[in-house]
C-alpha cells in the first residue's frame, strides 16, 4: 500500500530497452500527458493514481476516477513515429491473458463493444508522448452518468478486480517491444498489424455527411472512403461514424 492507503502502482522490475528508463509515480497529477511532455527523457514513464485534468481526444476531458484506473504516459525523445499504431496493440496484447479486447479505429480499445481504454498522442518540440487511460477496477457508478452505457472496465468484463501495477508492467513491456520494432524501421509493419486489428476496411462509414465504404487505410492511419460523391479522405483521428458491421 502507498501512503494514501491504496495499492501501489509501482510495477515489478522491467526488462525493457527503452520504455521505463525512468518511472515517475504520483498520487495525483493534472494530466500524466502534461507531465510527460514537460519532463525530459527517452522512455520516461509517468503514472498517477488520479488525474484532476485528464485529457482526451478532440479536447475532451478524460474522466479519471481515483484509485481505479491506469493513467500512464510514456515520453519519447526523439519523437517515435507510429506510436499511435503501436500503443493500442500493446494494450490489447497485455490484456489478452485476461480478456479479448478489440481495437476501434483510430485507437480505442473495446471490451464487449464498450470502451475500456483511450489513447492520446501529443507532441511538443523534439518529444512525443503516448498517454493511455485504461479502465481497470471501475464499477458502473465510477463513470459519469453519460458514459455508463458506453464504457466498461476490466473488472466489469471479467467479474474481478485486477492489480494495476501488474497491468502497468504488462503494458510497458508490450509497448517496449513495439517501440523497438518501430525504431528498427518497422513502422509499416506495425501499421499493417494495427489496420488489420481495427477491421475497418470494407466497413460502411459516414464522414462529414457523406456515407461510403472504407476502401483503404492510408499510410498515416487515415481512411480512404469511396462515396457516391467520390473518394473522401479522413485524417487519422477525425470524426468518422462507423455503421454497424453486417
Ligand atoms: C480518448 O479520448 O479516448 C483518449 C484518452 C486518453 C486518456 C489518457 S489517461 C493518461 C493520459 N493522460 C491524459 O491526460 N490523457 C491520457
Amino acid at each position: 500500500m502507498s501512503d494514501s492507503g491504496h495499492a501501489s502502482l509501482a510495477p515489478p522490475p522491467l526488462d525493457t530497452r527503452i520504455v521505463g528508463a525512468r518511472v515517475l509515480i504520483y498520487d495525483e497529477v493534472d494530466s500524466t500527458n502534461a507531465r510527460a511532455l514537460e519532463a525530459a527523457g527517452d522512455g520516461l514513464v509517468v503514472v498517477a493514481d488520479r488525474q484532476t485534468a485528464g485529457r482526451g481526444r478532440h479536447g475532451r476531458p478524460w474522466h479519471s476516477a481515483p484509485h481505479t484506473g491506469l493513467y500512464v504516459s510514456v515520453a519519447f525523445e526523439p519523437p517515435t513515429p507510429g506510436l499511435v499504431f503501436a500503443a493500442p496493440l500493446a494494450v490489447r496484447d497485455a490484456l489478452a491473458p485476461l480478456c479479448q479486447a478489440e481495437l476501434k479505429w483510430p485507437n480505442d480499445l473495446l471490451i464487449g463493444g464498450l470502451k475500456a481504454c483511450g489513447i492520446l498522442a501529443e507532441q511538443r518540440g523534439n518529444r512525443n508522448v503516448i498517454g493511455i487511460g485504461l479502465n481497470v477496477n471501475h464499477r458502473r457508478d465510477d463513470f459519469p452518468p453519460e458514459l455508463r452505457d458506453r464504457a466498461t472496465s476490466l473488472a466489469l468484463a471479467t467479474g474481478c478486480d485486477h492489480d494495476r501495477a501488474l497491468l502497468l508492467h504488462a503494458v510497458l513491456t508490450r509497448l517496449d517491444r513495439q517501440v523497438i520494432v518501430l525504431r528498427a524501421g518497422g513502422v509499416e509493419q506495425v501499421r499493417r498489424l494495427w489496420a488489420d486489428a481495427c477491421r475497418i476496411e470494407g466497413r460502411r462509414a459516414r464522414y462529414k455527411g457523406d456515407e461510403g465504404v472504407v476502401v483503404a487505410v492510408a499510410p498515416d492511419g487515415g481512411l480512404v472512403l469511396d462515396t457516391p460523391r467520390g473518394v473522401r479522405r479522413a485524417l487519422f483521428g477525425e470524426q468518422v461514424e462507423l455503421m454497424e458491421a453486417e
